[in-house]
């Protein structure tokens, strides 16, 4: 068997299968990573949880008889997607068991389509069907551009003690990934309370308006006949940030169609998103709107 050598893997390759390689490998990496170094993923009580997420997903899912299975599991489906992530990431980028990634790699993408992005409509909106696709490209083009080279099976050789070795080498780098990545996590900083976020004049009854949340994140403030109320305006779905929509008087997220009602705890009114989006302690204060 041929030395392997990262660098002649990419080298002997065409450039357009170095690109899709070069994209899939470090969207692949960075999701793990991004997992790894969020707080609110393994947070129980955060509407970031993995947990309250494939809760989401379950509902509207073809997938939700196996989502529903996974809730109870749901800390060790994450650690398995989060670590299944950086190993696909560092095995495309790096050419180890390259074929066997790529199939990972799309089967990934296969149920985050069938679970996180099912309802997206229009279908172009939901970036797991252009990954699926993106996959099987890489993987025709790999195998071609392998040529003679190519086994009959993507499947590594196990008792192949090198490739053993090199695989063992992409999941402990993997591990070591997550858990460096951990160790940038930054804690949730707790709210202050009592911070003045606008004077009540500036935010006459049926307005509202942005502020910067106590965690730093965008925020949004309404004023109505019942009181004040606010909520983040990260989605839920996948974290970009909502705007008011005044015809329908709704949160919209500019990503995939998500939809909330501020009116009614922030609840889902469409699109993606699994939970409503988190809502925010604030209070009248005398002259002021403030956090409590
Ligand atoms: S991030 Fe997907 S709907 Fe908001």
């Amino acid at each position: 068997m041929a030395r392997f050598s990262i660098v002649d893997s990419w080298r002997t390759q065409s450039t357009g299968t170095r690109v899709l390689r070069l994209m899939l490998g470090a969207t692949w990496l960075y999701g793990g990573l991004q997992k790894a170094s969020d707080p609110k993923f393994f947070d129980k009580a955060s509407t970031g949880y993995i947990g309250a997420q494939i809760t989401g997903y379950a509902k509207n899912s073809p997938l939700s008889f196996i989502l529903k299975h996974m809730v109870e599991h749901a800390t060790q489906v994450g650690w398995l997607i989060l670590l299944g992530e950086l190993a696909v990431g560092i095995a495309v980028l790096s050419g180890v068991a390259l074929q066997a990634a790529i199939i990972a790699g799309a089967s990934i993408s296969t149920i985050l389509w069938l679970s996180v992005t099912w309802h997206v409509y229009p279908y172009f909106l939901g970036s797991d069907t252009a990954y699926l696709v993106m996959w099987i490209a890489l993987f025709f083009l790999v195998r071609k551009e392998a040529g003679a080279r190519v086994r009959k099976s993507p499947i590594p050789n196990l008792k192949d003690r090198r490739e053993v070795v090199q695989m063992l080498g992409v999941g402990v780098t993997a591990v070591i990934a997550a858990l460096a990545a951990g160790g940038l996590k930054k804690s949730i900083p707790a709210p202050k309370a009592g911070t003045k976020i606008v004077d009540l004049s500036a935010l006459p009854v049926g307005s509202n308006m942005q502020f910067t949340a106590p965690d730093g994140g965008p925020a949004y403030l309404f004023r109505t006949k019942a009181g004040v109320f606010a909520y983040s305006a990260t989605c839920t779905h996948q974290g970009c940030t909502v705007g008011y929509n005044p015809s329908g008087n709704t949160l919209d997220c500019p990503c995939h169609g998500g939809k909330f009602d501020p009116a009614n705890g922030g609840a889902v009114l469409a699109g993606p998103p699994p939970a409503p989006l988190a809502s925010i302690k604030v209070a009248i204060q005398g002259n002021s709107i403030v956090t409590v």
